[in-house]
């Protein structure tokens, strides 16, 4: 069911909801998520089961700031200080030293927790009456199945979860998940791009942003990570707009199964072929992907071709959602 927070009580109707254990679609500024009180072991377990998520996977626990994260988190180093200085709220996740026997479930078993305080203006008054209640935080994976494209309205929610109350808070404004930095190993290491740039990380860190590779020693893994993720239904491919271009003049009567995301404007023969535009700006384009593959899988194509994004920083995101789409295709998906 779909919720329209601005009517009068629906705030405190989904707040009483988590407060009693149930689940519930939050709008955020990155993507929507499937939310449960951080603390329910009960509730977390059935977030795992809905999603098909295997339980060794964490959590992101949502809070309404740095205050609540020292809640769930055992230490808060400087430099993970200097990130939520610049960052929260925002597309922003960290994860940090978790507070023993705090958010067992959630946190998968590990030792340490994701933390992020979101931006979006439902999600921040719903942790505040959540609070009221005292319920710390939300554990809030994206709502979707596992492996499967992110939701950025409350519509793919409930495509998703049909059973799941939603609060509708319209369209995800980022439109990818948010950034994973690593704060537990004396430097930062991002396990996940997102909106924020590497460059705007590494200015508010003061230092360099690793990546996972660079680090001899194994680190956390991040499910999002894996090469296989975000995967819709019709199989993704990238390329160039060369090879772009050679392949729409090669087709046939194949066309009416396959679906374009060119940066370019091309031009086909066939008019069964569905073409869109992919935006010249990073951010619009981050906003419109996941909506973008959703609405392609509607239409029903078997094929979606996609123009490689640009080698840009500021690209980084958006690249590395559509490269594991593409390798979900080539059948490596978990
Ligand atoms: O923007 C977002 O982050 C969205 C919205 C709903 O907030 N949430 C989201 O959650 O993307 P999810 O579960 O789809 O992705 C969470 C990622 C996973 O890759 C998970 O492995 C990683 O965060 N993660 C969570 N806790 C972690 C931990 N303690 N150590 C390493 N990775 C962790
Ligand atoms: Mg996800």
């Amino acid at each position: 069911m779909i919720l329209d927070p601005t009517q009068p009580g629906a705030l405190a109707q989904a707040a009483d909801a988590v407060a009693a254990g149930e689940l519930l679609g939050l709008p955020t500024e990155t993507v929507y998520g499937l939310a449960a009180d951080a603390e329910n072991a009960g509730a977390v377990r059935r977030i795992f089961a809905l999603k098909g998520r295997p339980a060794s996977h964490p959590l992101i626990v949502h809070v309404a700031g740095s205050e609540a994260a020292g809640h769930f988190a055992r230490q808060v180093p400087d430099l993970a200080q200097r990130l939520m200085a610049a960052f929260w709220p925002g597309p922003l996740t960290l994860i940090l030293a978790r507070r023993e026997g705090v958010a067992d479930e959630a946190a998968g078993g590990h030792t340490s927790i994701g933390l992020r305080c979101p931006a979006h203006p439902v999600a921040k008054s719903l942790l505040a009456a959540c609070a009221a209640r005292g319920v710390h935080g939300l554990a809030a994976p994206s709502a979707n199945r596992f492996g499967r494209v992110s939701p950025t309205t409350a519509a793919h929610v409930a495509e998703e979860f049909a059973d799941v109350l939603v609060l509708d808070g319209g369209a995800c404004a980022v439109g990818i998940e948010s950034a994973i930095v690593d704060c537990t190993r004396g430097q930062p290491v991002l396990l996940r791009p997102g909106a924020i740039s590497r460059a705007e990380l590494e200015k508010a860190a003061g230092c360099r942003v690793r990546h996972p590779d660079e680090l001899a020693a194994p680190g956390p893994q991040a499910p999002g990570t894996l090469a296989a993720h975000y995967a819709p239904r019709a199989t993704v491919r990238l390329m160039d707009g060369k090879m772009l271009k050679t392949a729409l003049e090669l087709l046939g009567s194949e066309a009416a199964h396959i679906a374009v995301w060119s940066r370019a404007a091309l031009k086909s023969a066939s008019r069964k072929l569905i073409l869109r535009r992919m935006p010249d700006n990073p951010a619009q384009a981050a906003h419109e992907l996941f909506a973008t593959l959703r609405a392609f899988d509607q239409a029903q194509v078997k094929l979606i071709w996609v123009e490689t994004p640009p080698p840009e920083i500021e690209w980084e995101g958006v690249r590395d959602r559509l490269e594991r789409a593409a390798a979900s295709a080539a059948g490596a998906r978990e």
